[in-house]
């Protein structure tokens, strides 16, 4: 379902960020892809109370109930190369787990490829389209799904996912958390551009990683799956493993090592 942006509340500029909110829309990436393709201005936002069609990755379904999560959207024009697009996915991760940290004291881990966990269970899950012409990005639309309240997500993965008032005992205000979020994405968004940037975005993503140091399992793109011990993150936001073997799309679950501890 695509949507006219015009008829959304307004919330004006948050940390440089046109922030509208919408009470229901299909999905907030699916719309604002579409914007990118209209060649919409960069840094805009798009927020949704419920979601009637949102997407997850790899073609799943993202499912919350109606004001329980923060579902939103950002389009931007980072101007990088399309294989460095993961980066702008790990800046809105690191943006949240940060934004988490300081408003509900609660600090999720990141679970490769992008998810964020709290005991390896679910609290966020982020899903990156891009625009591409050639090997040029001329833009990325980058959707988080964060459960601030409890019972967010759909009975079926009550067992795997958590949110944040599990977590803190508290009700987060969803307008405060996506302002802290924006402030930090601005922040590693703004260092993008140059090697030194980059640099220290992906020695955030290792040390904030719920992954590296890990035996996992892996489904690989085509389905057939790997085992091993999850090693390292390569500039492309490759999973490398002791192995060596440099996984660029999968799925992973933590094992659980010998001894029996998570
Ligand atoms: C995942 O599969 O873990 C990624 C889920 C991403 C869900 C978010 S909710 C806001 C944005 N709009 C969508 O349709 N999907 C993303």
């Amino acid at each position: 379902m695509e949507r006219n942006l015009d008829r959304g509340v307004d919330r004006g500029e948050v940390a440089g960020y046109r922030v509208e909110w919408v009470s229901e829309t299909g999905s907030t990436n699916a719309d604002l892809l579409a914007e990118a393709r209209r060649g919409s201005e960069t840094n805009r936002v798009l927020v949704a109370d419920y979601q009637s069609a949102g997407r997850g990755r790899r073609g799943r379904t993202w499912e919350a109930a109606p004001e329980s999560s923060l579902l939103f959207s950002v389009l931007t024009r980072p101007g990088i190369a399309a294989a460095m697009a993961h980066l702008v996915t790990n800046a809105l991760a690191l943006g949240a787990i940060e934004a988490c940290d300081s408003l509900a004291g609660v600090r999720p881990g990141l679970k490769w490829p992008n998810d964020l966990v709290v005991a390896d269970r679910k609290l966020a899950g982020v899903l990156a389209e891009s625009v591409v012409a050639g090997d040029r990005l001329e833009a990325v639309v980058v959707g988080m799904g964060l459960n601030v309240r409890t019972g967010a997500a759909p009975p079926e993965a009550a067992e795997s996912a958590v949110a944040l008032e599990d977590v803190c005992g508290a009700i987060v205000d969803r307008e405060e958390l996506l302002a802290g979020v924006l402030a930090r994405f601005s922040h590693w968004m703004g260092g993008i551009g140059q090697q030194g940037g980059r640099a220290d975005l992906m020695a955030a993503a290792r040390r904030e990683s719920a992954t590296l140091g890990r035996r996992v399992s892996v489904e690989l793109g085509d389905g057939s799956v790997l085992e091993g011990l999850a090693q390292d993150l390569d500039e492309r936001g490759a999973l490398v493993m002791e192995d060596g073997m440099r996984v660029v799309v999968g799925d992973v679950v933590h094992l659980r090592d010998q001894s029996g501890s998570p």
